[in-house]
């Protein structure tokens, strides 16, 4: 099974923005965490990055009836948009949300997201290990179970 890790805006800059907070891990650091995640899980991964909210909208829309699950940190785009939310709904496959900060730490604005209530899992605070956590949820739920 195919599964997408998808991220939002500014995290193409991850490493070098506020370190402080996102930490030192580049994306293609992340990448290459979810590459060897999924090989060890048995998922085959499709990874990408977009800084315009119709970019990951069109991303979301390619996963419908192609992957089995998503991986979702959409960055800025968890707190405004109703779109994203509308296209994760219309893909009809479980997403797990990511977020490498701990959003409920920081600004009020940022507690509130569009994506929590329809995800089956989300992970905040816990820097990229977050992204392993959120495969492994995703395969515990595709997966067939082993005996
Ligand atoms: C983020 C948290 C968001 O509030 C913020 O806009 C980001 C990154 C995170 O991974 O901690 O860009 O999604």
């Amino acid at each position: 099974p195919i599964v997408t890790v998808l991220n939002g805006p500014n995290l193409n800059l991850l490493g070098t923005r506020e370190p402080a907070v996102y930490g030192t891990a580049t994306l293609a650091d992340v990448e290459r965490l979810c590459a060897s995640t999924c090989a060890e899980l048995g998922l085959r991964l499709e990874f990408a990055q977009s800084n315009s909210e119709g970019g990951l909208v069109d991303l979301v829309q390619a996963c419908r009836g192609r992957s089995a699950g998503l991986v979702l940190n959409a960055a800025g785009y968890t707190h405004t948009s109703v779109a994203l939310r509308d296209a994760v709904v219309a893909a009809e496959l479980p997403m797990v949300e990511v977020h490498l900060s701990n959003v409920h730490a920081r600004e009020e604005f940022r507690r509130h997201s569009y994506l929590s209530d329809i995800a089956s899992g989300v992970i905040v605070g816990c820097g990229v290990l977050g992204y392993q956590f959120a495969l492994q949820r995703i395969a515990a739920l595709v997966l067939p179970a082993r005996p």
